[in-house]
C-alpha cells in the first residue's frame, strides 16, 4: 500500500466542500468524507467527489449485526469508495461479514480498516461504562489483532501507535493515523500529535489531516507541504 495524505473534509455541506476542493487544480487529494457531510448530502456527494477524480475514504464507522453490516458494505462498495471502516468491537464475525459484503463480483474491494477504541474513550470510562478492565493499549492491540484475523487491511490509530501495530500485525497491515500537525502549527483540540515527517518515520501508511489543511490560508500549499514531508 502506498503512503498518502488523506484530507479530512469535515464540512457541513456541499457548497463548503466544493469551494474547498475547487482550490485544487493540479492535484487531486485523497479525501475523507465523514458522517456529517454524508448524512447532510447523501451518497450523491460521494459520486460527485469521485467524478472529480479524488480517491475517497468514507468514514462511517459501521457497527451492527453481521448481516446488516454485510448488506450496508455491499452498498458502499457499489459507491466505488476506495477506503471505508467499521468498529472492531462489533466482533470478528461482523468484520468477516463486512468483507464479504464489500467484495465485488470481480474480487476487488475498497480498503477496509477498523476503529479500535475511540480516542475519546478513557481507561476510566472503558472500565466503568463498558466493563472492560484490561489496560487500554492492550485492548487496542487486541482489537487490531482481531481485525487482522478477520482479514481486514488495517486500523485507524495514533501515529505514535503505528510502529507497535506493525510489530504485532505485520508490516503490510495498514495504519491510518489522524492527530497530525505541522511543527509550527496550532494543535487545536488534538492531544497527542506528531508532524507528517515524524509520522513517516514511525511508519504510518496514511495520515489523515484536517484543519492544518482546511483552515490554512493557502490549503493547496499546506497539502503539498504535508505530501513533501510524509510521502517524498
Ligand atoms: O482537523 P484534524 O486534523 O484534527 O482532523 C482529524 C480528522 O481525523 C477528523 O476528521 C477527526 O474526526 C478524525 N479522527 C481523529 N482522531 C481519531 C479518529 C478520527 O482526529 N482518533
Amino acid at each position: 500500500m502506498g503512503k498518502d495524505v488523506i484530507v479530512a473534509c469535515d464540512f457541513a455541506g456541499k457548497k463548503e466542500v466544493f469551494d474547498f476542493l475547487d482550490k485544487f487544480t493540479d492535484v487531486k487529494p485523497f479525501v475523507k468524507i465523514g458522517m456529517e457531510l454524508f448524512y447532510a448530502e447523501g451518497p450523491e456527494i460521494v459520486r460527485e467527489i469521485k467524478a472529480r477524480g479524488h480517491k475517497i475514504f468514507l468514514d462511517l464507522k459501521l457497527h451492527d449485526i453481521p448481516n446488516t453490516v454485510k448488506k450496508a458494505m455491499s452498498v458502499l462498495s457499489r459507491l466505488d469508495v476506495d477506503m471505508t471502516n467499521l468498529h472492531a468491537s462489533g466482533t470478528v464475525a461482523m468484520m468477516e461479514a463486512a468483507i464479504e459484503g464489500l467484495t465485488r463480483e470481480d474480487g476487488t474491494r475498497p480498503i477496509l480498516i477498523a476503529v479500535t477504541q475511540l480516542t475519546s474513550t478513557s481507561q476510566e470510562r472503558m472500565e466503568a461504562d463498558l466493563l472492560i478492565e484490561k489496560p487500554l493499549d492492550e485492548v487496542v492491540m487486541h482489537y487490531a489483532s482481531n481485525a487482522k484475523v478477520a482479514g481486514l487491511d488495517g486500523v485507524v490509530c495514533s501515529p505514535l501507535e503505528a510502529g507497535k501495530v506493525h510489530e504485532k500485525c505485520g508490516a503490510d497491515f495498514v495504519t491510518v493515523t489522524p492527530g497530525v500537525r505541522f511543527a509550527d502549527g496550532d494543535i487545536g483540540d488534538q492531544v497527542r500529535v506528531t508532524t507528517p515527517a515524524k509520522a513517516k518515520e514511525i511508519g504510518s501508511d496514511y495520515i489523515v489531516v484536517g484543519r492544518p489543511i482546511t483552515a490554512a490560508a493557502d490549503p493547496v500549499a499546506a497539502y503539498k507541504r504535508c505530501v513533501a514531508e510524509f510521502c517524498d
